[in-house]
C-alpha cells in the first residue's frame, strides 16, 4: 500500500493543505508502517502522535521513523486509538489524519474510531483527514465471473442444480482471490448507488437504517449478475477510489483493497436464477447492514415481493386485529357476565 503513489501523494497534498510549519499538531490513528506521521514531520508540523494497535508494526513504524531522524518530532503509541487520552498528547491536536479503511470502506470501522477520538479528544476544528467517503454499489454484467460461479450444460448434460451452491448471499472480496476487476470485462448496467454517505467530521453511528429499501435503476438492457462494491475518499478536490475503472494501474491498490462482490439471485426459487434488467426499469434491492456498517449485503427483491411498508402495514393490521380480538374477548366477557347476572335475577 505504501506503493500505491496517488494514495501517498493524496494524503500528502491535504497534509500540506493544513499544516502549517512550527504551529500544526498532528494525530494519527493506525500508523501502520509510520508513513503519514513521517510525511506531517516532514511538512514541518510543531509535534506528531502516531497510535499503532499492532505491536509490530508499532516497532516497524519505530525503526521507519528513526531512520529518518523523526524521533522528537513524532512519538509512537503502541495502543488501540480507544485508549488514546488527553494525557497521552501535547494539547488537542489541528489534524487527525487515518488511513483504516478496508475493501468496504467502513470495513475496519473507521468511523467507529473516529467518531471515538472526534468526541474525546478533538477540538471543533480538528480538521479530519480525510473528511468525507462514499460506499458505492452498482450492478454489473460479467460473463467472466458468471463462468466460476454457474453452470448450465456440457455435452448436453444438464448441470443446472450445481447451482443450487451458488452463494448468492456473502458479499466476497476480490484480493481474496487474487484477481482484480480492473482487469476482468464487465459491463455497468444500473446507475451507481450511494449506500453509505459519510462525513467523518460530524457523521454518528445509527446515521443509516439496519435495512432499507434501494430502488436501481438499470442504465442497460443485461443481466445483473453481481453488485459491485467500491468506495471513493474525497476531501476538497483530492479523490481516491477503489473503482476498478481508476485503479487500471494502480496494482498496489488492487491488492490492498480491491472490490467487494455479491452475486445476486433473480428470484425465488430454489436453485438461484439470473436478474434480467431493462433500461430505464428500476429493480428493489433490500440493503441490509451490521450496526457498525461493517458488514454490508444485498437482496434483490421481485416486483410481486412484499415490500418493508408493507410489512409494517402487516404489522400494524396484526397489532390492530389484537387489539379488536382483545376487544371483542372483553365484549364477549362482558356480555357472558350480564348474562349469568340476567339469569341469576330471573330465579
Ligand atoms: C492500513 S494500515 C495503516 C497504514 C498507514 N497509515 C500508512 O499509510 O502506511 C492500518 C493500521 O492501522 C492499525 N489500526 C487500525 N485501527 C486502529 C485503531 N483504532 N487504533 C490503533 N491502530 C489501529 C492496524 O493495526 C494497521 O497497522
Amino acid at each position: 500500500m505504501m506503493n500505491d503513489l496517488p494514495r501517498n501523494r493524496f494524503y500528502y497534498e491535504l497534509l500540506k493543505r493544513s499544516i502549517v510549519p512550527g504551529e500544526t499538531g498532528v494525530l494519527e490513528i493506525g500508523a501502520g508502517s509510520g508513513l503519514l506521521s513521517m510525511m506531517a514531520a516532514q511538512l514541518g508540523a510543531q509535534w506528531v502522535v502516531a497510535v499503532e494497535g499492532s505491536p509490530e508494526m508499532c516497532r516497524l513504524a519505530q525503526e521507519n521513523i528513526k531512520a529518518n531522524n523523526f524521533e522528537t518530532k513524532i512519538k509512537v503509541l503502541n495502543m488501540i486509538s480507544t485508549d488514546l487520552t488527553l494525557k497521552h498528547l501535547p494539547r488537542r491536536p489541528d489534524i487527525l489524519v487515518s488511513e483504516i479503511f478496508g475493501t468496504l470502506l467502513l470495513g475496519e470501522s473507521a468511523l467507529d474510531y473516529i467518531q471515538d477520538i472526534r468526541e474525546r479528544l478533538l477540538k471543533p476544528d480538528t480538521k479530519i483527514i480525510p473528511q468525507l467517503g462514499v460506499q458505492y454499489a452498482v450492478l454489473i454484467e460479467c460473463p467472466t465471473l458468471e463462468s466460476i460461479c454457474s453452470v448450465d450444460t456440457w455435452n448436453g448434460l444438464n448441470l443446472s442444480h450445481v447451482n443450487s451452491l451458488k452463494d448468492t448471499a456473502s458479499c466476497v472480496f476480490t484480493k481474496k482471490y487474487g484477481f482484480r476487476m480492473s482487469s476482468v470485462p464487465f459491463k455497468r448496467v444500473s446507475e451507481p448507488i450511494r449506500v453509505l454517505d459519510i462525513d467523518f467530521a460530524a457523521t454518528k453511528q445509527g446515521f443509516a437504517p439496519l435495512e432499507r429499501e434501494l430502488h436501481v435503476k438499470a442504465i442497460e438492457d443485461g443481466v445483473a449478475h453481481a453488485m459491485l462494491l467500491y468506495w471513493e475518499a474525497r476531501d476538497g478536490d483530492e479523490v481516491m477510489s477503489t473503482a476498478p475503472w481508476d485503479t487500471l494501474d494502480n496494482f498496489p491498490r488492487d491488492m490492498q483493497w480491491g472490490q467487494a462482490l455479491q452475486l445476486i439471485d433473480g428470484g425465488h426459487h430454489s436453485i438461484p436464477s439470473d436478474l434480467h434488467v431493462r433500461r430505464g426499469e428500476e429493480y428493489r434491492f433490500v440493503c441490509c447492514t451490521s450496526d457498525d456498517h461493517v458488514i454490508l449485503q444485498f437482496n434483490y427483491e421481485p416486483r410481486d415481493a412484499t415490500t418493508i411498508e408493507d410489512l409494517d402495514d402487516i404489522e400494524a393490521a396484526i397489532e390492530e386485529g389484537e387489539g379488536d380480538e382483545e376487544e371483542s374477548r372483553q365484549h364477549a366477557a362482558a356480555a357472558a357476565t350480564t348474562d349469568e347476572v340476567n339469569k341469576e335475577d330471573d330465579k
